[in-house]
């Protein structure tokens, strides 16, 4: 059973990766952000805060999301836990560490989506899911095989996140820059991380994760 972080600016490629690693391997994401998105939709005190925060592009406390992983982690404890979005903070890498070891748990890898900039506003503003089962799409990079239908479940109704335009996309970005990049030494100490080439196909990617999980050298 592994824990591992997937830390990487906003459409490097978490969401797609833990979704794989969800559906291959059993283990089971951890999305800070499906998880505020479902809070807001259902009107939720903390999607009420959440909701602007968010639309700008902007991060939400440390206090609200570190609750939100607290409160699903149990679920994971045997298949293994992909954080995908969490931690983004030095803060939160520190309340992820207390939440671990409390459960008697330890984190594996935290695998660094490295991708360069102008590519992630081209992924972003292309994105979409299926509004019934969630699977996700790109425009350009991963249509649908049949226009307008999931290849999943079937369904033709279809959805933008809000926060998904070009303006709020920078702000992600520079708050990336600023709060979220800061971890990764925090880890680099403990030997932890482990980079992968985010710029590579959807499957190459995947390839390198999968490596680094069964422990081989590319
Ligand atoms: P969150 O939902 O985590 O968004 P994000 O970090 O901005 O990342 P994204 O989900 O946009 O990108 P991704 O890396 O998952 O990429 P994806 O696989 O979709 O957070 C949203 C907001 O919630 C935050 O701004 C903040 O306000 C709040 N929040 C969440 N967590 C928080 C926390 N811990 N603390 C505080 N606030 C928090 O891929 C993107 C697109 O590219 C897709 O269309 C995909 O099909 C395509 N694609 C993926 N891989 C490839 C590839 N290799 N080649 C070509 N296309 C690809
Ligand atoms: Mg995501
Ligand atoms: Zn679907």
């Amino acid at each position: 059973m592994m824990n591992i972080i997937l830390l990487g600016p906003p459409g490097a490629g978490k969401g797609t990766q833990a979704a794989r690693l969800q559906a291959n391997r059993g283990m089971i994401q951890l999305s800070t952000g499906d998880m505020l998105r479902e809070a807001v939709a259902a009107g939720t005190p903390v999607g009420l805060k959440a909701k602007e925060v968010m639309a700008r592009g902007e991060l939400v406390s440390d206090a609200i999301v570190s609750a939100l992983i607290g409160e699903r982690l149990d679920a994971s404890a045997d298949k293994g836990a992909i954080f995908d979005g969490f931690p983004r903070t030095k803060h939160q890498a520190a309340a992820l560490e207390i939440l671990l070891a409390e459960r008697g748990r330890r984190l594996d890898y935290v695998i660094e989506l490295a991708v360069d900039e102008d590519e992630l506003v081209k992924r972003i503003t292309g994105r979409f899911t299926c509004a019934a089962c969630g699977a996700g799409y790109h425009d350009a990079f991963r249509p649908t095989k049949t226009p307008g239908v999931c290849d999943n479940c079937g369904s033709t109704e279809f959805k933008r996140r809000p926060d998904d335009n070009e303006q709020t996309v920078r702000t992600r970005m520079a708050e990336y820059r600023a709060k979220t990049q800061p971890i990764l030494p925090y880890y680099e100490a403990k030997g932890l991380v482990r980079r992968v080439d985010g710029m590579q196909s959807v499957d190459d990617v995947a390839a390198q994760i999968d490596a680094i999980l069964d422990g081989q050298t590319l």
